[in-house]
């Protein structure tokens, strides 16, 4: 090896001991530091499918906006789902800081060649739903997003702050809506504990596959991406919901669900993660037309982005000339 092979190794291997000493000391990577080209794939990929996740989540519950039983459900409805339409926003911004290029990401969600999280592709057949997404899927999104805030990518960090604490909102608009119908009627709340039966499996695959089958968690934790496993996080889910689920008056469709005093956390029955990588695969109830919804949301706003892009061609011309 030649001294100018010697001199760039040990550049190479100087910035990696520096990155790993930033990773160790818990302080942040941000998007000027040198990083490992998988650290930097990893993050792009887990963010753009973070954001991914929001846009596509806005579907489900924007179903319910010109369907709200009043104007205030509508208002809380209306403001959740723009909110969501915001945390995408933030995180595809995140994601550019890596120096992704948001249309291609974009491309990528449409044509399938990257995800968006499971629970996204169930139906939503009553307004029930809305409740139950707000109370169990915001809910498990809180229990997955604020470990993140302190991810070691600054930007994502920051991102998860602001995210989370709408999420909070979230998760207490949908607790008290089913709240309000299980002071209801019996048919009110027969709706609630149909729709509980329906999204308590699936809200629990939004952790991801068992720890023993997950591809990227052992990465993720040493570079502290993810602060906790898949299933820590899963059974923290379990073990906060549970009382809630008391509280509601309602019951969780799982014959095994019982407190372990042992272990000190509720032991929970087999998820079915057949059903899962099915759902993942693109084979659950709602893929196709979440994708087609997306795909025509994108082509039907063409015009837009082609006018605000002129707009700022010209206005940096002008500013140009003007120099
Ligand atoms: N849905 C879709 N894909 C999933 C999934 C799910 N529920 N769980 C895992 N996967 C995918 C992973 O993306 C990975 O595929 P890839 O290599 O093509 O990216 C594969 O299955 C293996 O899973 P891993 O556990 O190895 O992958 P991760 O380490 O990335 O863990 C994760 C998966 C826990 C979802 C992690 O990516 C994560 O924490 N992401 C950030 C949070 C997030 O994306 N949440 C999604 C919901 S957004 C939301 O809830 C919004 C709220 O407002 C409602």
């Amino acid at each position: 090896m030649d001294a100018a092979d010697t001199d760039a190794r040990t550049g190479a291997d100087a910035r990696l001991a520096d990155f790993e000493r930033t990773i160790e000391r818990d302080q942040r990577i941000e998007p000027r530091d040198w990083m490992p080209d998988r650290y930097r794939s990893t993050m792009v990929r887990q963010i753009a499918q973070h954001a991914h996740s929001e846009i596509i989540g806005m579907q489900p519950e924007g179903a319910w906006i010109t369907r709200a039983p009043s104007l205030r459900r509508k208002a809380i409805l209306l403001a959740k789902v723009q909110d969501e339409a915001g945390h995408g926003l933030y995180l595809y911004s995140a994601a550019e800081t890596l120096g992704a290029d948001r249309p291609e990401l974009t491309a990528r969600l449409i044509s399938g060649r990257q995800k968006y999280s499971s629970i996204f592709n169930y139906p939503t057949p009553s307004f029930a739903d809305v409740g139950v997404i707000g109370w169990l899927v915001d809910g498990a999104a809180i229990c997955n997003q604020v470990p993140l805030c302190r991810s070691s990518y600054g930007p994502y960090a920051r991102a998860m702050i602001r995210i989370c604490k709408e999420e909070s909102f979230h998760q207490r608009q949908g607790y008290e809506l089913l709240m309000t119908l299980m002071r209801g009627t019996e048919a009110q709340r027969r709706m609630v504990q149909e729709s509980v039966d329906r999204w308590w499996w699936p809200s629990l695959m939004m952790f991801g596959p068992p720890d023993a089958e997950s591809t990227h968690t052992a990465q993720s934790m040493a570079w502290k991406i993810k602060r906790h496993t898949n299933d820590e996080l899963r059974q923290r889910f379990v073990d906060m919901t549970v009382p809630q689920a008391a509280a509601l008056g309602v019951t969780l469709p799982d014959p095994d669900l019982r407190w372990n005093a042992e272990r000190g956390h509720h032991d929970f029955g087999e998820v079915d993660w057949s059903e899962l990588k099915r759902v993942i695969s693109g084979d659950g109830p709602c893929n196709a037309e979440r994708i087609e919804v997306r795909r025509a949301a994108h082509e039907d706003g063409a015009w837009v982005r082609e006018a605000a892009a002129a707009h700022a061609a010209k206005r940096a011309r002008r500013e140009g000339e003007a120099a």
